[in-house]
Formats: structure tokens, sequence, C-alpha cells
């Protein structure tokens, strides 16, 4: 915790020498999508979105959204609770800080272990240089978030109503290995999953104004962007450590970050320094924005392209819904692209569609389909490792052939966790996650450092009825399970 605290005081150092790191008109004045904005916070038809005193502001609800200053980028923060929003991130680079130190103490442990040969403890002092390290270079991506700077007393209102979340799931080193595939490995899976969307564009070659929703650390829009020369491009995503890369690199900007490859090959593939920098350099009217793409904060037929890389089935709302969206924002006539994994996670088995059930899907949501191609590219295969994988891309695109309805915004919280007076439903998932956490909850609480197993399992067996031998087993199987955990 108190190097926890050292790192945000590091951070704060950062930001203070940062000098760059200010508004300036210039960076507000070249927005080109300002006019496309709706107003996510209040949702009124009149809403837009306008720059005052170097913030953006509704028109209709006067609520304020961030700009992060990215060297020449003003990249706008457009959540429905912006502040909030930013204290989430805040918290996640806070949990990434935490797990990072621990990983330090586990090396600096692991140096006085005297077994450790000659080649072992010269790999465990690289690892705990480079972790120290790696602090730094997080730190001084995130600059642009200006974490130090938030307004308190607006803060302390969201944090009263909690309207919306980032998804848990979505941490701020989720995809980290991205920004290297992007910007440092060179290894053609980049070129390739180019080759995907270039298969199904046909002879199309206009593209207008483009969206990229879960941008990620940038490549592909940039590749597209290169060899289409749109209108512009706009670059959307939650995470600010992917999207802070992606403009670094874009702008021409080299950022040094280290990668720790999965499987590495051998005692010098364990840390590697990667240099990441965008292969053909800057490029012009590339812009972004950090906004939730479960339901983008756009006018309608904003634009005339939209992409959608490796998204579709990491999204938490049905696809059947999503799909309503993205034809939302798209001009009559307009394109959208999509390429990726259609391996769906969720919970619920009507969801995971087949890509037969995907393109019905899209038919029916006022698309026409262009093209459907499957083809098999590398995935995430770091030259420095032994792991990667082989990956059957669905790319399709698809032209926006009318609008049809769209259904009520995603939201992430169901309506008793918004309205703390509701009543909380009842659900069977919840009777069998409780049953199981109480019982861990007791058997834990039971250990008072003069109980044995067996008489834990006695007072288990006399509050559930159960056998002594029984109730003493699944005592056993719970500390095995906490002990492997931790
Ligand atoms: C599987 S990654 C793909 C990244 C990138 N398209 C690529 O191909 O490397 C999914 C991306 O979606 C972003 N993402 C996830 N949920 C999102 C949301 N609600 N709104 C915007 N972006 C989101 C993630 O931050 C991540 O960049």
């Amino acid at each position: 915790m108190h190097s926890t605290v050292n790192n945000l005081f590091l951070y704060n150092q950062l930001n203070d020498s940062q000098a760059s790191n200010s508004i300036d008109s210039e960076n507000t004045q070249t927005l080109p999508f300002l006019d496309s904005l709706a107003c996510p916070a209040c949702n009124h038809s009149k809403a837009s979105i306008t720059i005052q005193a170097e913030k953006l502001r509704c028109t209709q609800c006067e609520t304020e959204f961030p700009l992060c200053i990215c060297g020449e980028q003003a990249i706008p923060w457009i959540f429905e609770q912006p502040n909030l929003n930013l204290l989430e991130w805040k918290a996640r680079l806070n949990g990434f800080l935490h797990i990072n130190q621990l990983e330090q103490q586990r090396l600096k442990d692991a140096q006085k272990d005297k077994r450790l040969s000659k080649t072992g403890l010269k790999r465990i002092n690289k690892l705990f240089n480079a972790k120290k390290q790696q602090v730094e270079q997080v730190l001084e991506l995130l600059l642009p978030l200006n974490l130090v700077d938030q307004d308190s007393e607006q803060l302390n209102n969201s944090i009263n109503e909690l309207l919306s979340k980032v998804p848990k799931v979505q941490g701020l080193d989720s995809y980290y290995n991205n920004i290297f595939r992007d910007w440092a490995w060179d290894n053609g899976e980049n070129q390739q999953l180019l080759d995907a969307i270039d298969n199904v564009l046909e002879d199309l070659k206009q593209l207008g104004k483009i969206l990229t929703i879960g941008a990620g650390a940038g490549r592909l829009s940039y590749d597209i962007h290169q060899k289409y020369s749109p209108s512009y491009s706009v670059l959307l995503d939650i995470n600010p450590l992917l999207l802070f890369s992606a403009c670094q690199a874009i702008q021409g900007n080299e950022f040094t970050l280290n990668e720790f490859p999965i499987a590495p090959l051998n005692k010098d593939s364990f840390i590697a320094e990667q240099i990441c920098c965008a292969p053909e350099g800057v490029q012009q009217n590339i812009y972004y924005m950090f906004a939730d793409g479960m339901n983008p904060p756009f006018k309608a037929k904003s634009f005339d392209t939209i992409v959608t890389p490796w998204l579709l089935d990491i999204i938490p709302q049905n696809l059947k819904d999503y799909i309503p969206r993205i034809n939302a924002c798209l001009a009559i006539g307009g394109s959208w692209l999509n390429t990726g994994s259609l391996a769906f996670f969720h919970k619920n088995q009507a969801w995971c569609y087949s890509e037969e059930e995907v393109i019905e899907l899209l038919e029916k949501s006022g698309f026409e389909i262009l093209s459907v191609k499957r083809c098999t590219i590398q995935y995430m295969h770091s030259p420095l490792s032994a792991h990667g994988r082989m990956e059957n891309v669905f790319t399709f695109h698809a032209k926006k052939i009318k609008d049809v309805v769209v259904p009520r915004k995603y939201e992430y919280l169901p309506d008793w966790i918004k309205i703390p007076s509701k009543a909380i439903p009842k659900q069977y998932e919840q009777e069998i996650d409780s049953s199981k956490h109480l019982l861990q909850a007791q058997v834990l609480g039971a250990i008072d450092g003069v109980r044995s197993i067996e008489q834990i399992g006695e007072l288990v067996a006399k509050q559930y009825n159960l056998q002594t031998d029984e109730a003493t087993h699944a005592v056993r199987r719970i500390l095995a399970d906490y002990c492997e955990e931790n």
C-alpha cells in the first residue's frame, strides 16, 4: 500500500513536470466530429456538446466532459458520469500498481533464495528491474488522464449516484500485449488483419468518415486510414492505456514499454523493453475518443463506415440489441466492417450466436450483406514467446439499407442497484453463490489458531445437520482451495 502511494506521488511529479499537458485552444478546435456527439448524460434529442472554457459541455444538461491532452490531440471523455468513470480508472490504476508491487515483493524474496543458480538469479534480477520500470512507463503513458486534477465537488455528486460503471472485466492491462502486436512485434499479424478487411471491401474505396469501436491500441484503424485516406477516422475505446498508446504512436511519438512474454522461449526472453512506434509515421485526420461503445454517444447517421475489430463476442449485451445501435450511427448506404472471432462468453447460450444467425440478425436489422469471408490468421504470437495461436476470423462487410428501431439504452446495472430503496429480486444463482460463500466465511471465521480441521468439521456438522465425516471433508476442501488461491 505504502509503495502504491509512492507510485501515485511519482505520477503527480510527472504530471507537474509535463508542460505540454495543458489545454491549448488549437487542440480543441480541430475535433471535426464534435457536431456528431450526443450527450450520454441526458440523451436529450436537442443536446449538443460544445467547447466552453476549455471543457466540453452539454447544451441541455450542462454536464461537463473532460478533455485529455495527449500531444497535439485533445481527446474527449464522453461518459454518462464522466467524473465517476475517471474515478473508476483511477481505482484500476491503483489495482494495477498494487499487483505490480506484490510482484516486486515476490521477486525481492526470490532474490534471497540460495537454491537459485546464477542464471536463475540473473532472470529474477532482470524481472525485478523490469517490473519497477513498468510502473514509470505506464504512469507516463497515463499522464494525459490528469488524475490529480479532478473537481472534488463534482466527484462527490457523482459518487452519490451510481448510474453506470466500467465493466469489471476491463482492467487497465487487459489487452496489454495488443500494444506490442500493434506497434512493436512487426510479425505480419497486422497485415493479415488488414488483408481480411481488404478482402471483404472488394471495390469500395471511399470510406468517408470512419468510426472504430473498441479500437484498442489502434493499429487496424491506422492501417485502414493509411490505405484508404478517409475524410477522418475516430478511434473509440474505454481503456486509457490502449488509446493513449494509439495516440502516441500515430502522432509519431516513440514510447518504451516492457513486455513480459507469456511463454518465454529462453532466459533472454522473459522481458523485452519494446520501443513502440508507427511504421509509416504520422497520420493526419485521426482522432480519439473515450466513450462507452455499448451505447455509442453519436447523433443518428454520423458515420459512413464503422469498424468493429474483435469486439462482437466480448460485449456484455445481446448482439441482437447491439446491431441496431451500430445501424443508428451509420448513414444510409454506409458500411459496417467487422472482423474477429465469434467466441461469445455469455452464460445464456441463447445469446451465443452461430455465424449464420449473426447474418440473419444483420439482415433483420436494416443491413444488406455484401461480403462474408473466413480466413485463418496468426494471433498474438510474440516473437519472444512459445505461445501464440491461429484464429479463423469471421469478417463481413454489411451495407446499411434502412433505419431500424433502436432498443432502449444498454444498462450495465439493474434498477435495484441504481435505486437503493428498491426490492432486490431473488435469483437462483444468488442462492447457490450465497450458500457457497457463507460456508467458506464460516469455516474461515472459525479459525482461531487452536481449532483443527476436525473440530471445525464438527461445528459445521452440528450447524447443518450433516455427518461429521462429510462436514470434515467439506471443510478440508474449502481450506485446500483457499491455500491454493493464496
Ligand atoms: C478484444 S479487444 C480488441 C482491441 C482491438 N480492436 C484489436 O483488435 O486489437 C476489445 C477492445 O474493446 C474495448 N472495449 C471493451 N468494452 C468496451 C466498451 N464498452 N466501449 C468501448 N470499448 C470497449 C477494449 O478496451 C479493447 O480495446
